[in-house]
């Protein structure tokens, strides 16, 4: 607890060191009384902490039966109204009542950091941290701390379990915390605790009618707010889902076990922060740096090795079934087919080629049985060393595939050999995969024998974390598809860089329905909201397997800039771009790594354009994606630099362009444009905007 001021005197205590200025507290003091008109009668106000900016505040209060509940207010309105705090615990009474403050400390914070690759270089963060600590006044007097960190656009709040002897070892049935949203609100959401994972349409509900539901869950109440609850730093402790108590107040569900105790930890430990983001716009909630600034530092020292970039692979052609992962007549990872993706990679100035179907294990029932895969020895059809050699010549590198089918015991019995191997042969980044329904990892628990998991339980909290730090022992970074959420660890293990968790384009392969116009406005004010997707754009063909996908030539463009990932595939089959060198032009320019990101618009699940700075260069580049409705969008140039002039190339859809009726009609054109200057983006059903401004002299 170093550098935190601690008070004497619970009861009237201010922090004393690094604390909030007067002014702040006494607008806190209002807030909190503001807050208590919607608090039980007689709870008593325990401790408070407003936003930097003053703009929220967060009220902790304690019921007369020493129940703690926090609230949280925007401009002294409240937004969350008093929610539960507390634990159920599988073999000691329950931690949330008779409980009495034993401590208050503040502190304020403010720091500016950069990430070694992002959506942005530097990043701000600045909030105010209230800990208060909560004593049982009787029986065994346990205590538990709860931290919050209040900024100006969310709230992050963890349990911490200090060290003590009446709470050592804590195994927890489930966490109570709570999150009752005061206003009517509409939601988007997936299902949580399902066969499939987190590859669900986003519903749009009043959030009065959300059963249990996976985190980001985003909102929109009838006076326009925007809330997103999520959670940062999820490492060792179950993923939190949400399930819908009453009315709309949400109450935490752990990710199961099949241990009894959803979590068991060894105190002092602390849980994931649990988020609260709140903007008045869509676009507030996806220019929050929340989850980030609330995970750890870069723990890895020296990153620069972790290199965003763009690639290829045999992969689309197993999606259309043109290709199969196993042996046969169609298999995809043969030497030549490989060869021939090595060099059309090197030739268009991709880095990466990804293969799968290389290892053996693919002619079993992987899907079922994922104990049947080789995480070292190859395919005969496919020779590794001599195609990495091959690929290295070229300035390419392979990416390695681990298609695990959620048999962890089996990844993990193999998992050193596995990536020693890679290493040897300068394969540094692997995507991983975890095909299994909800609920159907298999692991080895403490006595050896297999246990069945879920994929964002407190086993995956650790194995996910496992794999990243074995990887980046070897400078490897890391892409797990079906994987836990992210929470933004990101920041402490930056090879780390990208994951699956939401359906992406595979789905507009084979998927029952595919993508909707929709999805990918929902998806990032949603699932983008946690972190980067791999969610493999650019099928240029616009045909899946004998279905249509939802989407113009141009939307597929813009798809790069939306959907932020350091590592971007173009997806489509190689003849596909041969026969559209011009739109693949834009894949090949557009790059992984930015400066600086800007939304301009967007409401959730109806259109978004973002504006992003290119990090190696003067360049700026536009998406826009819009749902099923036309529109027209007029956005201000007032990012570019006012120094310069640009050369807008601007991919648009055609005047007739429908993603139902006519999604190929396309235009390219070239404007000059500057700071000051404005753009109308029309965008057609189903459609999207790419632009790259190419930055030009000096003004
Ligand atoms: C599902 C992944 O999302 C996909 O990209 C991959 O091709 C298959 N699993 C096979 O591993
Ligand atoms: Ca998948």
């Amino acid at each position: 607890m170093s550098g935190i001021g601690r008070a004497t005197n619970p009861a009237c205590s201010q922090e004393d060191r690094g604390g909030l200025p007067t002014l702040l507290r006494l607008a806190n003091l209002i807030a909190v009384s503001l807050l208590l008109l919607g608090a039980p009668a007689r709870a008593q106000p325990a401790a408070s902490v407003a936003s930097p900016g003053n703009v929220l505040a967060v009220a902790v209060t304690l019921s007369p039966e020493g129940k703690p509940s926090y609230s949280v207010s925007r401009h002294g309105v409240v937004v969350i109204a008093p929610s539960r705090l507390g634990f159920l615990l599988t073999d000691a009474a329950k931690l949330d009542r008779f409980l009495s403050l034993a401590g208050q400390w503040t502190r304020s914070f403010d720091d500016t950091w950069e990430q070694p690759w992002g959506e942005r270089r530097f990043v701000r963060n600045r909030y105010n941290e209230l800990r208060v600590r909560l004593t049982e006044r009787a029986h065994a007097r346990r205590s538990v701390d709860v931290v919050f960190r209040v900024y100006d656009d969310g709230v992050g709040f963890r349990y911490e379990f200090p060290d003590q002897p009446s709470l050592r070892q804590v195994n927890i049935a489930e966490e109570l915390t709570e999150f009752a949203v005061a206003d009517p609100a509409t939601a988007w959401w997936i299902p949580a605790g399902e066969w499939n994972r987190y590859e669900y349409l986003y519903e749009t509900t009043p959030l009065a009618e959300v059963a249990q539901v996976h985190t980001p869950l985003t909102m929109r109440t009838d006076a326009g707010l925007h809330i997103a609850v999520h959670e940062a730093a999820l490492i060792d402790y179950a993923g939190m889902w949400l399930r819908r108590v009453e009315g709309q107040r949400l109450r935490a569900v752990l990710a199961p076990s099949s241990q009894g105790a959803k979590v068991s930890r060894t105190a002092p430990f602390h849980t994931p922060w649990r988020t609260i983001q709140i903007a008045d716009s869509a676009g507030g909630l996806a220019m929050s740096d929340l989850i980030l600034n609330l995970n750890e530092p870069n723990r890895l020292g020296d990153v620069s090795w972790v290199e965003p970039f763009k690639y290829v692979g045999v992969w689309w052609g197993m999606h259309l079934d043109r290709q199969s992962w196993g042996s046969g007549p169609n298999h995809g990872a043969t030497n030549a087919n490989v060869r021939r993706m090595i060099d059309f990679a090197a030739e268009h100035g991709f880095r990466g080629v990804l293969v799968e179907g290389w290892n053996q294990g693919w002619d079993g029932d992987w899907y079922n049985e994922g104990a049947v895969f080789s995480f070292t020895r190859p395919h005969p059809e496919f020779d590794i060393e001599a195609l990495a050699a091959y690929a290295r010549s070229k300035g390419v590198r392979l990416i390695g595939h681990h298609e695990t089918s959620g048999h962890v015991a089996n990844y993990e019995s193999q998992l050193q050999p596995a990536l020693d191997l890679y290493e040897r042969l300068g394969i540094d980044s692997v995507k991983t995969g975890y095909v299994a329904d909800g609920g159907g990892i298999q692991a080895l628990g403490a006595d050896g024998s297999l246990r069945f998991e879920w994929h964002d339980g407190q086993l995956m909290s650790r194995h996910h974390l496992m794999v990243v730090e074995e990887a980046a022992r070897r400078r490897i970074t890391i892409n797990p598809h079906e994987p836990i959420k992210d929470t933004g660890l990101r920041r402490t293990y930056p090879n780390w860089v990208s994951r699956e968790g939401a359906r992406g384009t595979e789905y507009d392969a084979w998927g029952s329905p595919p993508n909707p116009p929709e999805h990918v406005p929902e998806l990032v004010f949603t699932r983008m909201l946690s972190g980067p997707m791999d969610f493999t754009p650019g099928i240029l063909s616009l045909e899946g397997r004998g279905q249509p996908l939802q989407s113009t030539i141009a939307r597929q463009l813009a798809l790069y800039v939306v959907i932020y990932s350091p590592i971007q595939m173009a997806a489509d089959l190689p003849e596909n771009y041969e026969a559209a060198m011009a739109p693949f032009q834009f894949i090949k320019d557009v790059p992984t790594d930015w400066e600086d990101s800007l939304v301009l618009n967007g409401e959730v699940g109806d259109f978004v354009t973002f504006a992003r700075k290119d990090r190696n260069s003067e360049d700026w580049y536009l998406g826009s994606v819009t749902d099923e409705e036309a529109r027209t969008l007029t956005v201000e140039l007032d990012f570019l630099n006012p120094r310069r002039t640009y050369t807008a190339q601007i991919y648009r859809d055609g005047a007739a362009a429908d993603w139902e009726v006519n999604p190929r009609d396309f235009v390219i054109e070239r404007r000059q444009v500057a700071s000051g200057d404005s753009l109308t983006l029309r965008l057609a059903p189903g459609g999207g905007q790419a632009i790259r401004f190419v930055a030009g002299r000096r003004r």
